[in-house]
């Protein structure tokens, strides 16, 4: 376990997934990268063969070109004809040739500088790597951690400028891996506004496959991840890798196929519009990556990543703490509110069992409408009738936790702080602005502007008794060029979210006890970079149940479901139109962390005595669902018309099963449930009906629900 070297080779073992990099006079190349295969040695490679059109760095071996050998860091100018991993441009040219020069084993896990890492443990080793460029004087320093309870290992990396002469990077990934020949496929997490999280599953094929953002977000239609799986792997078969970045600005994965059918991943900041200036005796930190592996299919990859994110990256005080079901007031009233509307959806809320009152937008300056305003984070105290204090005593007195919404990346161009600082929002000196909800985005590469919003934000928190908030992004960054020169520019979306990164850390260090939920017009900015400072994301703007359940199956595949916020909404739904019994609402949003986002005070008696039930309900099963074990049983891919969710936890299973379509004269499914003690007795909660493990494993469950369009059923059982 942890980091061994034995002669040439590096061995990085976590707890059943290693890499062994070997020395091969100063190139470094990947021996394997897979299952850990206990502590047999390996012996060096020995592939030898002279390709054509391939080059040699030494003209005396023509059997040994960087363009077969399998890396993890590629150069382009020295034979290596895929893509490169590492661009800088030094003077005249821009080929680097990095060799090995020092190693060094560090017992721990490391913090990238000014970036999101997971916390520091000592259950991790750390193998240092330091390569170097003569000519440039310039040292490359390679970071794998690998950890012993997990089948992770992160890596980053950090170029140093040891030299006189400032040089210019222009792309620098956080991490790349070359793997042999295979039949492999590929998973990808794509999608758009309120359409998040599609899993899209192609096979691999020569060429190369890319997703990137440069929208100064990661963004709804990707997600900074990359699957790669065996042909065919299943949920329950198969081996499968998984690469994700640490990092919600603009980013890009790739898959290169190339000509020999060997295969190179690569993931990092997308350099579109990326540069860094290196000046003499400074050093660029790259992003954090984690490798995520499973030989057991895509079900131990998922729940993998899912306890690694929870465990290591989502702050300790929420990663074991129950959340709070809640009601938010957006598609309750939407800008449209008074203080009395408030307080009565309040005292429905508590009456129901809600444990959190969310106060959504337009609670400040002039914010009638999307139009205006963001920036003055002054309370509207004609609009609250009275102080920001008042409402939010009246909400605690009625047993309710206080949150609310803020959107502190933005300002309006009809707004004060725009009138006085109209130079804070990212723009081109002499160009119109680009608008997008009529909105423009703070330059949080400005120190000033980060010190202000800390500030202003911090001032909002110390005085005001709030348990939870809701920090929302609603677009994307255009017209990025504040900088007074080309190079200056080329930075700015770098420096934008170090800026983030900054004023985050600092509030949620600042006030620990408020609970952060991350927003960008839903899961806009959904990756693990937002994760580690806001322990809850609202996935998506579309509350519609049946929508959702694509969504929540994508976010499955690498996310925590206690990170995930999902509220049972109205129908007809907002965004589908679509109406949905209130059972099968309920069903799909207990697959999450429960929440409301609807007017209660119009509800019907029955209506209410229902999420009342519902409520009471999830409270017993919250625990299963926040902390347990997530199976999919049932996936709702394009030909479905059904899905199915497990949760174990502890003694007790849960199984959702949501049936879309009616359907006549066809059998009912029949789920065969995971993971359960074949000899022990499960007894269904309600009917009281007992069933063995062995029989809810191999005969299974058959469905049987009403006739109608989008019905589902909720089982519980506790083992006896
Ligand atoms: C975004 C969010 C919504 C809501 C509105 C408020 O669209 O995703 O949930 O908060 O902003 O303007």
């Amino acid at each position: 376990m942890g980091i061994r070297k034995e002669e040439n080779l590096y061995y990085i073992e976590a707890k059943q997934f290693s890499m062994i990099l070997e020395n091969r006079e100063g190139y470094l190349l990947l021996k394997h990268i897979g299952k850990k295969i206990g502590s047999y040695h390996f012996s060096n490679s020995i592939y030898e063969r002279d390709h054509a059109f391939s080059g040699n760095p030494d003209p005396n071996i023509r059997t040994f070109s960087l363009d077969t050998q399998r890396q993890v860091i590629g150069l382009h100018g020295l034979g290596d004809f895929r893509k490169p991993s590492l661009v800088v441009e030094c003077g005249n040219h821009s080929v680097t040739e990095f060799k090995l020069v020092a190693d060094r084993i560090i017992s721990g896990s490391l913090e990238v500088e000014g970036l999101p890492s997971p916390y520091v443990t000592d259950k991790a080793e750390t193998l240092e790597l330091v390569l170097e460029d003569v000519v440039t004087k310039l040292r490359l320093y390679l970071y794998y951690t690998a950890y012993e309870d997990y089948d992770t290992i992160t890596s980053f990396n950090r170029l140093e400028n040891v030299g006189s002469d400032q040089v210019v990077i222009h792309r620098q990934l956080s991490t790349m891996l070359d793997l042999p020949k295979s039949n492999y496929e590929l998973l990808t997490f794509q999608g758009a506004y309120a359409r998040e999280k599609t899993v899209r599953r192609q096979k691999v094929s020569q060429g190369i496959f890319s997703i990137a953002s440069n929208r100064g977000a990661s963004g709804h239609a990707q997600t900074p991840a990359l699957i790669l799986c065996q042909e065919g792997s299943q949920e329950d078969s198969g081996e499968a890798l998984a690469l994700q970045l640490m990092y919600s600005g603009n980013f890009q994965a790739f898959i290169q196929e190339n000509q020999l059918g060997e295969v190179r991943l690569g993931i990092g900041i997308n350099d579109d519009n990326f540069s860094w200036e290196l000046q003499p005796q400074s050093s660029f930190s790259s992003p954090l990556a984690l490798i995520t592996y499973s030989n057991q299919g895509l079900t131990q990859l998922s729940q993998e990543s899912q306890v690694f994110v929870r465990d290591e990256i989502m702050s300790p005080v929420y990663a074991h703490q129950e959340r709070p079901v809640l009601i938010n007031n957006w598609e309750a009233t939407y800008f449209d509110f008074t203080k009395d509307k408030l307080l009565e959806l309040a005292d429905d809320a508590a009456q129901l069992g809600i444990e959190l009152f969310v106060l959504d937008d337009g609670w400040f300056g002039n914010r009638f409408d999307d139009n205006r305003s963001l920036g003055d984070w002054v309370v509207n105290e004609e609009k609250l009738g009275g102080t920001l204090a008042n409402l939010i005593d009246e909400v605690h007195a009625k047993g309710l936790k206080f949150g609310l919404w803020v959107e502190p990346e933005m300002i309006s161009e009809n707004s004060d702080l725009y009138r006085q600082h109209p130079d804070w929002c990212i723009q081109v000196p002499n160009r119109s602005h680009t608008y997008s909800r009529n909105q423009l985005v703070l330059n949080l590469a400005n120190k000033e502007v980060v010190a202000y919003l800390k500030t202003t934000f911090d001032t909002l928190l110390a005085n005001h008794d709030i348990d939870y908030i809701k920090w929302d992004m609603n677009r994307n960054i255009t017209n990025i060029g504040n900088g007074s020169y080309y190079l200056e520019t080329q930075m700015q979306s770098h420096r934008y979210m170090l800026g983030l990164y900054e004023l985050v850390s600092y509030l949620t260090e600042s006030y620990p006890h408020v609970l952060f939920e991350s927003c960008a017009g839903g899961g806009g900015r959904n990756d693990l970079g937002m994760m580690r400072y806001f322990p809850q994301v609202w996935a998506s703007d579309n509350t519609d149940a049946i929508a959702r359940l694509p969504i929540q199956y994508g976010s499955s595949y690498l996310y925590p479901t206690i990170s995930m916020g999902a509220h049972v909404s109205a129908s007809p739904n907002h965004q589908m139109g679509r109406t949905t019994p209130l059972d099968t609402r309920g069903h799909v949003a207990m697959m999450g962390n429960l929440g409301y986002e609807l007017d209660l005070t119009s509800l019907s008696q029955s209506e209410k005595e229902l999420i009342k039930a519902q409520v009471s309900h999830y409270k017993q099963l919250r625990p299963i669902v926040q902390f347990g074990q997530h199976y999919r049983l049932i996936n709702p891919d394009e030909v479905s018309n059904e899905v199915a969710v497990q949760f174990n936890y502890q003694d007790n299973v849960l199984v959702t099963y949501v049936r879309i379509q009616s359907q006549i004269e066809t059998m009912e499914t029949t789920l065969k449930l995971k993971d359960l003690e074949e000899g022990r007795l499960y007894q269904l909660v309600g009917s009281g009906q007992v069933y063995s493990g062995a029989e809810l494993i191999y005969a299974g469950l058959t469905m049987s629900l009403v006739q109608g369009d989008y019905i589902s059923q909720q089982l519980h059982f506790q083992a006896l």
